[in-house]
């Protein structure tokens, strides 16, 4: 069964450069054709545009971001499959991204009123922008040509900073339309447990390699009992805390913008005070604490007398 999965999955035509035209040249033809279904000339209708293309943007970063994290967990063809083709999946990201990009274009230069009363806010701005500027940076040193500039070290901080900040920006706007905006749509949900479950699959993984580590340090090892629990603990917290929003977001924002230092940050810095953010922090804590392993060898340095 597998071995007929890896024969599927290894054809040509879902590869590397025929799997990236295979999604880009559809999807950007049904970029095309929607923008037939609503009026460019005004305002409501490029951003209807904006919002339908970043829709598409959202799946392929996710997905790269669970990547690595699929192959540590649940190795096999498909996860292999993704990570084979992981540039190519990105690369269809930044095409849906350009078709983004065009229409903030548009509207920047065409509904300039429009952009400045109701959209334009610092903070969104320097986000946006940001992201837009990884993003170009990803795409070119994807090539030969731009990758023979950076050291591996300065690529892989690139790429990996970068994949970071392209999935909190999404995450983030689903996080708030689910808690703190009115009427969430279905497809928020879908989105934001989505990558919620990326970035937790990336926290697992990173998890499984702890303990593999420690594995190959000393045949025995063990986490001792108070890590365990109190690890399990904080990762059932977090979770606790990834679904519960409405509950705690009002009062804690307020809390932590209180002072006004904060509240100042909250205006300009990126994803200040980070809410989306917290209850992966907790997950990861958690993680941390469940995978510290006490190794043999620690264990014997403690009993012994000589040490
Ligand atoms: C300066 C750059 C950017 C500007 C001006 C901008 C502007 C906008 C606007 C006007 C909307 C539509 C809001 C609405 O429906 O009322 C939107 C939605 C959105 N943008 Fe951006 N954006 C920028 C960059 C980015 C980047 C880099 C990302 C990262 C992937 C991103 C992700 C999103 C998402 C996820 C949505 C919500 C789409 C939905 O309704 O499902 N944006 N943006």
């Amino acid at each position: 069964m597998d071995a007929d999965l890896t024969m599927v999955l290894q054809h040509k035509a879902i590869n590397r450069w025929r799997l990236f035209w295979l999604i880009a040249i559809p999807m950007s033809i049904v970029m095309v054709v929607e923008t037939f279904s609503v009026d460019l000339t005004v305002a409501p209708g490029v951003t209807a545009m904006i919002a339908f293309s970043v829709r598409w943007a959202v799946p392929f970063i996710f997905l790269v971001v669970a990547t690595s994290a699929l192959q540590v967990l649940f190795p096999g063809p498909f996860p292999a499959w993704l990570l084979r083709n992981r540039k190519y999946i990105g690369l269809c990201f930044a095409v849906a991204m350009a078709w983004q990009g065009l229409f903030i274009f548009l509207m920047s230069n065409f509904h300039r009123e429009f952009y400045f009363d109701e959209i334009y806010l610092l903070r969104d701005e320097l986000e946006g922008s940001t992201g837009y500027i990884f993003l170009a940076a990803m795409v070119v040193t994807s090539f030969q040509f731009g990758r023979k500039s950076l050291s591996p070290k300065q690529w892989k901080l690139l790429h990996t900073s970068g994949l970071y900040f392209l999935w909190a920006y999404p995450f983030s706007v689903y996080w708030f339309d689910l808690f703190y905006y009115d009427n969430p749509q279905p497809i928020d949900y879908v989105f934001y447990w989505s990558g919620f479950i990326a970035f937790a699959l990336r926290i697992a993984a990173w998890g499984k390699k702890r303990q593999h580590a420690a594995k190959k340090i000393a045949l025995e090892y063990n986490t001792p009992l108070v890590f365990r629990v109190s690890g399990a603990a904080i990762i059932v917290f977090g979770l606790l805390l990834s679904a519960t929003g409405l509950q705690w977001q009002d009062l804690a924002t307020q809390f932590v913008t209180g002072p006004a230092w904060s509240a100042n940050l909250s205006l300009w810095l990126p994803f200040w005070p980070f809410e989306p953010f917290w209850s992966l922090f907790f997950i990861g804590a958690g993680t941390m604490l469940v995978t510290k392993t006490r190794t043999q060898v620690e264990q014997e340095g403690l009993r012994s007398p000589a040490t």
